[in-house]
């Protein structure tokens, strides 16, 4: 019986994963801090948090494990600075604090190309959130690194609207990698390894993400 903790809960795949793991019998209560309220639901706790002000000694961290799928574009932060405090501060605040009180295990929500190309400012992010969570010593952790994420969002992004054209239509032709990662698919991996991840650390890459 799993108690996992999910942060990013409001996003494309966090909702997904929200989805699956109030369905799933083995999580016996998902703990999905946030800044906006979710729907409530009796295996469900919702603390509303600041993540600039952690409650650090918040009951609810004890957890077995975390899934991590918070981020953010640097359109939409508005600078460099307000980027990394949400694709780099907080999942690595979440990952010291969940450990400080007992989490077992750690999935997180990386990206194609993490580390590939450390001058731009989103792969190097992705590449140092990665290598600092690793050091923070889970039992478990596996590191998903889709590739263009497909699904319904619920604002408009013009460049990753584009993309998905784009790949949608190729589609078959691209190489597996290359393809469309669905939300659903990413949750799927994500909520496996909380519930279920070999000791050591795992990596999954695009190709096995592709949608079919
Ligand atoms: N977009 C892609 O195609 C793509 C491709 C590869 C990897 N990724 C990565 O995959 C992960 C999940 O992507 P996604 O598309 O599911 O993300 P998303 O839909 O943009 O959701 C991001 C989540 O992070 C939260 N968040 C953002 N800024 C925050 C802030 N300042 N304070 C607190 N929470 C904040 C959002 O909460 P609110 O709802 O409150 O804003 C939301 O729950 C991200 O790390 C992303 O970088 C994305």
């Amino acid at each position: 019986m799993t108690r996992i903790l999910v942060v990013g809960a409001t996003g494309l795949v966090g909702r997904e994963i929200v989805r699956k793991a109030l369905r799933d019998d083995r999580i016996t209560r998902l703990i999905a801090p946030t800044r906006r309220p979710l729907e409530p639901h009796p295996k469900l706790h919702n603390p509303l948090v600041d993540f600039d002000r952690l409650p650090e000694d918040a009951g609810w961290w004890a957890v077995n494990s975390v899934i991590c799928v918070l981020g953010t574009t640097r359109a939409k932060a508005g600078s460099d600075q307000a980027f990394r405090k949400v694709d780099y501060d907080y999942p690595l605040a979440v990952a010291r604090l969940a450990h400080r009180h007992g989490a077992m295990r750690f999935a997180l929500n990386s990206s194609l190309g993490a580390a590939a190309a450390p001058r731009l400012l989103y792969s190097r992010t992705k590449g140092e959130i990665e290598a600092a969570i690793t050091a923070v010593g889970f039992s478990s952790l596996t590191i998903v690194r889709p590739g263009l994420i497909g699904g319904d969002r619920n604002e408009f992004r013009a460049g990753e609207w584009i993309a998905a054209r784009v790949l949608g239509a190729l589609g078959p032709l691209l190489p597996r990698r290359f393809r469309i990662s669905p939300a659903p698919k990413i949750a799927d991996a994500l909520v496996e390894a909380a519930i279920a991840g070999a000791s050591g650390v795992h990596l999954i890459e695009a190709d096995q993400l592709a949608a079919d």
